[in-house]
């Protein structure tokens, strides 16, 4: 169990109203419940988000236009991990395409292929982007299910990165995302690039908020190969100092 000294559990009547749900629906995970019905609820009422949607609002409150708000992240991501104008990209988990707009600018038609679990924030993105954009790069964007990820693996691509999703997945679905990401990274040479938190000890920071020794996270992408992580500053999360970090693997053997 997640080390967790508050008398109630971090995320417990989160957890409760998600049990209830699931019941009716058993094939609701909580990205696709609690993720969607937060943050379409936030559009309706027209509040911003600091990733997700037209109207991106950062920390301090000050909105940042689209265009703006995944540039630097972007480009910082695309010199990082080197990845060249013909790479062949895949984004699991690209939400309103803040940073996949940049990837889908800088290369050719059909080289970049977007991943998310919620049907809404793909034409979200769409829209954000674009028809002209759109017509000029035909990015393919794909609800996640086993037919896109087989796609998304025919693709063969060069780079699969995935970016301020990993904190948000819950401990009953790391598996499954992880496994997705390795699937679709299967061509000898591809490189694998996501941000997680870390912790010395599994821990829940908030309803949607998790973080993970470097050494689980590393086990967790086998048969990835770990090619690397850098850490951030230490930040506060409740009571808890987490870690940001960005992890490098890269497919070395054949092995699904
Ligand atoms: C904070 S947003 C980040 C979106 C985008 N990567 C960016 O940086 O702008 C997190 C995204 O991850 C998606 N997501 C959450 N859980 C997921 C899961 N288990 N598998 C795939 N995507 C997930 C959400 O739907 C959401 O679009």
């Amino acid at each position: 169990m997640p080390e967790n000294p508050s008398k109630r559990e971090i995320g417990e009547r989160f957890d409760a109203e998600f049990a209830k749900f699931k019941r009716q629906h058993p094939e609701a995970t909580v990205a696709t419940y609690y993720t969607r019905r937060h943050v379409l609820k936030n559009w309706a009422l027209e509040k911003g988000h600091n990733s997700l949607g037209g109207k991106i609002v950062k920390q301090d409150g000050e909105q940042i236009e689209f265009w703006e708000a995944g540039r630097q992240k972007a480009e910082n991501w695309i010199d990082r991990y080197n990845v060249a104008p013909t790479a062949k990209v895949v984004e699991y988990g690209c939400g309103t395409l803040r940073l996949a707009a940049h990837f889908i600018a800088y290369l050719p038609e059909r080289h970049f292929f977007g991943l998310d679990v919620i049907p809404e924030f793909l034409e979200k993105g769409r829209d954000l982007i674009g028809a002209e954009l759109i017509g000029e790069k035909a990015p393919v964007l794909a609800v996640i299910d086993d037919a896109s990820i087989a796609a998304a693996r025919d693709f063969a691509p060069d780079f699969v990165f995935s970016h301020a999703v990993m904190h948000h997945v819950h401990p009953d679905e790391l598996k499954i995302y992880a496994a997705n990401i390795a699937s679709i990274a299967s061509k000898p040479g591809c490189r694998v690039a996501l941000n997680a938190t870390c912790h010395p000890t599994p821990i829940r920071y908030g309803n949607l908020g998790w973080a993970q020794p470097e050494a689980q996270i590393v086990e967790l992408f086998r048969p990835l190969e770990f090619a690397g992580v850098r850490k951030g500053k230490a930040v506060k999360r409740g009571r808890f100092d987490v870690q940001p970090a960005a992890f490098e693997f890269v497919r070395t053997s054949t092995e699904a």
